[in-house]
């Protein structure tokens, strides 16, 4: 299974390829993560990428494409992906064609999860991660049970740096701008799902499962 997770920022993305690597094992790809460890780790990339992000801007999509296409030669992608974050532009999309049809693969499908902009600002403003293990938690929707402690390993709990609402304003533009077009691009080429992202996790993700399973056999990987 070959699967794009599509969405403006605090759709659900990184929340929903979750849940689904948990039905299929495949490895959770997200650009976002990866260049956040870059930047922590002061890699050239890192380097490089800090100053778009901080702004909530894209990184350049050479550096960006550079590092998936990187990502996508590990074995453990040989039997498919969930891209989340990756393609936010035509020229991010191109390039993920042509790195797929080199290796003769396809994607199944994107799934675009859509959520009104009222919503994303909620969602974005209380989200609070796991310095440890990165499991994600909502100050309000998916409290922890103690405040600032993950559940899972006791890590501390932190605010995304991008997460305030002028870099959150900057990243909504930035969507609308560059990430959107991507969805006649995929619509045209009948490989676009719309996902209500609205609601529980939960129900979220059944929309995504039942959207998956009217994928055409000839789209299966
Ligand atoms: P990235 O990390 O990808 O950020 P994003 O796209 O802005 O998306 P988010 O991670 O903020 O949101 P999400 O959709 O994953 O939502 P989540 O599940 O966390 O990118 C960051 C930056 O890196 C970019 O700005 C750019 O600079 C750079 N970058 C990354 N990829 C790039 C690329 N391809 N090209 C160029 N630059 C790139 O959920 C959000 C919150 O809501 C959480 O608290 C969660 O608990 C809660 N929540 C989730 N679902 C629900 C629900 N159904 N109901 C209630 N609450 C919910
Ligand atoms: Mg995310
Ligand atoms: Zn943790």
């Amino acid at each position: 299974m070959r699967l794009v997770l599509l969405g403006p920022p605090g759709a659900g993305k990184g929340t929903q390829a979750q849940l689904l690597k948990q039905t299929f094992a495949i490895p959770h790809i997200s650009t976002g993560d990866l260049l956040r460890q870059a930047v922590k780790e002061e890699t050239n990339l890192g380097k490089q990428a800090r100053a778009y992000m901080d702004k909530g801007e894209l990184v350049p999509d050479e550096l960006v494409t550079a590092m998936v296409a990187e990502r996508l030669q590990h074995p453990d992608c040989a039997s498919g992906f969930l891209l989340d974050g990756f393609p936010r532009s035509i020229a991010q999309a191109d390039a993920l064609a042509d790195e797929l049809t080199r290796s003769g693969k396809r994607l199944d499908g994107v799934m675009s999860i859509m959520v009104p902009r009222a919503d994303l600002i909620e969602r974005l403003s209380g989200r609070r991660v796991c310095r440890e293990c990165g499991t994600m938690y909502h100050e309000r929707f998916d409290p922890p049970k103690r405040a600032g402690v993950c559940d899972k390993c006791q890590g501390v709990l932190y605010q995304r740096s991008d997460d305030n609402a002028e870099t959150v304003s900057a990243r909504l533009v930035v969507y609308e701008r560059s990430t959107a077009p991507l969805l006649s691009y995929y619509g045209d080429r009948e490989l676009l799902y719309e996902i209500d992202g609205r609601g529980m996790p939960e129900e979220v993700g059944q929309r995504i499962t039942a959207a998956l399973n009217t994928v055409p056999a000839t789209h299966r990987s």
